[in-house]
């Protein structure tokens, strides 16, 4: 099996924490917090990002920008946060499957069902179409909710140190597992 690159999982999230207020704290604690949320730490997002480090940037910068637009700061920091709560690390999964159903277009769909699984107290109609929808324009239906644009919009930017390594593209969005070489 392919090894993937370590986790700099320590001082990211250190830095991430310093940014976060009592506020944010009360809305998103108990995600933080919870178990299954926390096994996040190990899995990897792109490089040596865990996705728990990514959700918790994409939910601090979604909150922050919703506060600016008098937007819904709550709903936007739990939809941010829950946005990649997908049920596998993709990058050790090794099953085969259509283009279609490949992570990229599979993934925020299972992060719905596992939000709605184990956060019910949490969901309401603006932060499911959000994380469903947070992979617009490669999934094709744009979301329904300003804050449902501002994740898909941080999402990116949280991501934009893979625009430096055109090879890695077709990984990051999930299409294919292995890097072109
Ligand atoms: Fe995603
Ligand atoms: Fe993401």
């Amino acid at each position: 099996m392919k090894k993937l690159p370590k986790l700099n999982e320590e001082k990211e999230l250190k830095k991430l924490k310093a940014k976060m207020n009592p506020e944010l704290e009360s809305y998103v604690g108990e995600i933080l917090n919870h178990p299954e949320f926390l096994k996040r730490k190990q899995y990897h997002h792109h490089e040596d990002r865990s996705v728990y480090v990514h959700s918790l940037n994409v939910c601090i910068k979604t909150y922050k920008m919703a506060k600016f637009f008098h937007a819904d700061k709550k709903s936007a920091a739990i939809a941010g946060l829950l946005h990649d709560f997908y049920y596998k690390d993709w990058q050790l999964d090794t099953e085969k499957r259509p283009f279609f159903q490949s992570h990229g277009f599979r993934h925020p769909k299972e992060a719905l069902e596992n939000s709605k699984k184990y956060f019910p107290n949490l969901m309401n109609k603006k932060i499911e179409n959000s994380i469903v929808r947070h992979m617009f324009p490669l999934t094709l239906i744009p979301p329904r909710y300003g804050i449902g644009w501002m994740i898909t919009l941080t999402d990116k930017a949280a991501s934009m140190e893979i625009l430096k390594y055109p090879s890695r593209w077709y990984k990051y969005l999930g299409i294919k597992k292995k890097e072109k070489k």
